[in-house]
């Protein structure tokens, strides 16, 4: 098959978080069985691939992001014939299954780190990162993403073990090549399983070189990735999109190179970390500089196009929802959830939806710290009071990018716990679900659901967006984002305001006699003029 051909060109995935999809046995926790009591509203959505977070065996320090058996589900999501059913479920409505590769470290819960702790020469030993030291002195300032030393003590053995997240998340030393061969043996056995594709969880985080701090983009990434792909992937025809959040549009070209030797494609981030003071965390935010988003995601588009493969995204399990953060979740909450879906799903490479998303859900505010689940949440806010930052500030960085936003419940319906579980669901589900839910979403023709179900569609029909060169419009404006995708018969228009106020385009003067593929409001727009957070697509 021609790489123009890849079905994962045409396709649009559904990022399903376990956990908080649907609930099957009433212990509050989602499970397998769940999502496959859920897979018909996804087949009327009308995607094609589901990622799945990680759903192997693990303590759940990092919900699931700390797998103690590759091979084995965690009971609390269900067992190896719920996954092998789920599979099959889908397949029968040409859905494929996705799962979370996390690559990079294991839990320290691992067979392979319980002995490897067990001495020296143990034949696991090397299978981690350790550096020879004395109690007290770490062998450098190396941090860990989420709070601390990047290094811990066993004094077992005289050694720091390397992690470049929590400690229950040792770092795989990908420089030894029985590592590598394991990792192989095991993606090989989920291949068999009739699995659609991987997502490589911090996959530029594994060439990484303590000595040197160098976590990601290390000098051989790109050789292990392409050993990775050789003796995997490409055995197959699958999916694959690793998460990269030191990308950039050249490295990107690397992992999504046409003749297949990486990846189909990457998660890059240059644009969600836009709204964010510079030079400083993520929790320190800062306003979205809309002229700067659209040069970023313009850059993308025209960088790859032709010799690489964008994903397109705006959501997951780690980032605040997006209605809240580019939308307005208040007054134009259903206006606005639109136009972003329509910004997106008209550029070119693969869209991705997350959970949730195709109801406009939007994030969540706990009163109390206590409520939050997220280990990143909690280490940041212990720090952050330690450090002497007001606790009304720290919760408002919370309540603007704290990962549990998107981690709350599936809002199903307006029955109680929004149809997610009969139990005590894991965390607070957000009050809002009487009004925002998938029950009444499928009543209303008009509304978020219907919405993407139709873009989806229409990618399906116009081939141009999936082939059409990216051109983008009024690159100064600091309400409209507009672009162009033209292929040899077709061009599109996608057109937004990105405001709550009216706007000026004159730019839509020119497409008055265009057809209107979708829109965002009830009639079509005034000639040169848009409403608040309008959104349309045209095609002549
Ligand atoms: C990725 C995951 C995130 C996790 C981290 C460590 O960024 O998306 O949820 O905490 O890797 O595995
Ligand atoms: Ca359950």
């Amino acid at each position: 098959m021609s790489y123009t051909e890849k079905w994962w060109k045409h396709a649009v995935v559904y990022q399903v978080y376990p956990r908080s999809f649907q609930d099957s046995n009433g212990d509050g926790i989602g499970d397998l069985k769940g999502i496959i009591q859920r897979l018909d509203y996804l087949k009327e959505l009308g995607v094609d691939a589901l990622w799945l977070s990680p759903v192997c065996k693990s303590p759940q320090d990092d919900n699931g992001y700390d797998i103690s058996d590759y091979q084995d589900i965690d009971p609390m999501f269900g067992s190896m014939e719920d996954m092998e059913q789920l599979i099959a479920e889908a397949k029968k409505r040409n859905i494929r299954i996705i799962l979370d590769l996390v690559l990079n470290h294991s839990s320290d819960e691992h067979r392979w780190f319980q002995e490897a702790k067990k001495s020296k020469d143990n034949p696991y030993h090397d299978y981690y990162v350790w550096r020879d030291g004395e109690e007290g002195i770490y062998p450098n300032d190396m941090d860990s993403v989420f709070g601390g030393s990047a290094w811990e003590w066993v004094p077992e053995l005289k050694q720091y073990y390397f992690h470049q997240f929590s400690v229950k998340q040792p770092d795989l030393n990908w420089e030894n090549p029985k590592v590598r061969r394991e990792i192989y043996s095991m993606i090989l056995w989920w291949m068999e399983k009739g699995v659609g594709g991987f997502r490589l969880d911090v996959i530029d985080q594994i060439a990484k070189d303590p000595d040197l701090k160098i976590t990601n983009n290390g000098p051989k990434l790109h050789e292990f990735i392409r050993e990775l792909s050789h003796e995997t992937f490409q055995k197959g025809d699958l999916i694959t999109v690793g998460e990269a959040w030191g990308a950039d549009t050249e490295r990107a070209k690397l992992y999504s190179n046409p003749d297949g030797s990486e990846f189909s494609m990457v998660f890059q981030f240059e644009h969600i970390g836009l709204d964010q003071q510079e030079g400083k965390e993520k929790w320190d935010t800062a306003p979205l500089p809309l002229v700067k988003l659209k040069a970023v995601l313009a850059k993308w588009q025209k960088e790859l196009y032709g010799c690489g493969w964008n994903s397109l995204f705006w959501n997951n399990h780690d980032l605040p929802r997006i209605v809240s953060r580019w939308g307005n979740d208040e007054k134009y909450r259903v206006e606005s959830a639109k136009m972003l879906a329509a910004l997106l799903h008209g550029m070119q490479g693969t869209p991705y939806i997350y959970q949730g998303e195709e109801l406009g859900m939007t994030n969540v505010c706990f009163a109390d710290i206590g409520e939050y689940q997220d280990i990143e949440i909690r280490n940041m806010y212990k720090e952050r009071m330690e450090a002497g930052y007001k606790k009304e500030d720290i919760m408002e960085s919370i309540y603007a990018r704290g990962r549990d936003n998107a981690r709350t419940p599936m809002q199903w319906s307006a029955a109680e716990n929004a149809g997610f579980t009969t139990g005590n669901p894991w965390i607070g589900i957000n009050p809002n679900y009487t009004d925002i839910n998938a029950e009444s979403e499928l009543a209303n023709p008009d509304s978020v659901f219907h919405y993407y179900q139709k873009l989806i569609q229409l990618r399906k029909e116009h081939s141009v967006f999936v082939d059409g060169e990216f051109e983008l419009l009024m690159e100064e404006d600091e309400q409209i984002f507009a672009y162009t995708r033209t292929d040899a018969d077709t061009k599109l228009l996608v057109c937004a305001n990105f405001s709550d106020k009216e706007a000026e385009c004159p730019i839509l003067k020119e497409w008055d006699d265009a057809e209107t593929l979708i829109r965002n409001y009830k009639n079509d727009c005034q000639s040169g003029r848009m409403r608040p957070y309008e959104a349309v697509i045209k095609v002549m």
